[in-house]
């Protein structure tokens, strides 16, 4: 299925800091390791299909400062088109990594120039998403900017997806534009917190119109809710690194496998592979798979489509 994917979102410069145990209130804590990464969960579910071989067009915003540069710079390389990222007076966008040894993390953002992200800049791309086939969504950058972006894909023809992170208050009305939400089990449950468990806030959602909920459950795999459709599917036993971006990877290879014309069940254990070898390695975008180490890791694990 033809047409490229945009996706709107953020771009950040990582900062990580590798710690033994994450640190208490007042507490001075010797780390590890320092490293620098290009992240941002836009910008990382970016790469992340360009390395697939997607035709993506991201529509975000940098600093006029260095990081700025280096990260659209290498957004570029990667193959993702950034003629729609705009260069701002506002600094760059900053993410603060503390990550334990065990691989889990826990995340500080600056947002900056992603704050700068607007509506007018998704209703300027009018043409791209009349040819696009899909629109990736997260919830890095303003609230009114994903709200019409969602919109305009909807009444474009595109597919929507969103991802819906850092895990905001989502209006109601949202829900029946989009096709294919995937949050993790605290996110939704953030997004009701009124009702009593996951089971009820999915068909609540589905009651508000959304057409598709994947909820990503880490170790325990995802669970699907559609239409009455209600399915799980298997983790990949991996080694944990790092297990950040694992949910970008998850949803880039999502959105790619479904153009690449595979059934959903096929895209997401495709999906869950991908986050499964992004947890195996350190960083955001230095994280991302390609195609061979994806169906590589199915291959080892003996985890296809059937086996759900
Ligand atoms: O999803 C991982 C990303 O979250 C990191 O790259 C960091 O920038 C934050 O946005």
């Amino acid at each position: 299925m033809g047409g490229p994917i945009v996706v709107v979102g953020s771009i950040n410069m990582d900062l990580v800091f590798r710690v033994p145990r994450f640190p208490r209130a007042g507490e001075t804590l010797p780390g590890t390791e320092f490293h620098r990464f290009p992240g941002g969960k836009g910008a990382n579910q970016a790469v992340g299909l360009a390395r697939l071989g997607a035709d993506v067009k991201l529509i975000g915003a940098v600093g006029r400062d260095p990081y700025g540069k280096e990260l659209k710079d290498g957004l570029q390389k990667e193959g993702v088109d950034v003629s729609r990222v705009n260069e701002t007076g506002v600094t760059t966008g900053m993410a603060a990594i503390t990550l334990s040894e065990d691989g889990e993390n826990r995340i500080i953002t600056i947002a900056g120039a992603n704050r700068q992200v607007t509506p007018e800049d998704v209703l300027a791309a009018k043409e791209l998403f009349r040819e696009a086939w899909g629109v990736l969504l997260q919830l890095e950058i303003p609230l009114k900017t994903v709200q019409a972006a969602a919109r305009l894909g909807q009444e474009s023809g595109c597919k929507v997806f969103l991802d819906p992170a850092p895990v905001a208050e989502l209006p109601r009305s949202i829900y029946n534009r989009i096709d294919y939400l995937f949050p993790n089990s605290g996110e939704l449950e953030a997004l009701l917190p009124a009702e009593d468990d996951n089971e009820a806030r999915a068909e609540k959602l589905l009651g508000w119109g959304l057409k598709t909920l994947i909820l990503k459950k880490g170790d325990e795999g995802s669970s699907v809710f559609s239409g009455k459709d209600r399915r799980a599917f298997p983790a990949f036993p991996v080694k944990v690194v790092d297990t950040t971006a694992a949910g970008d990877a998850f949803a880039a290879a999502f959105c790619y496998s479904l153009q690449a014309g595979f059934p959903m069940e096929k895209a997401i254990v495709f999906a869950n592979a991908a986050g499964g070898v992004a947890a195996t390695r350190l960083g955001a975008q230095s994280s991302l798979p390609s195609k061979e180490d994806i169906l590589k890791l199915q291959k080892e694990a003996k985890i296809d489509e059937m086996d759900y």
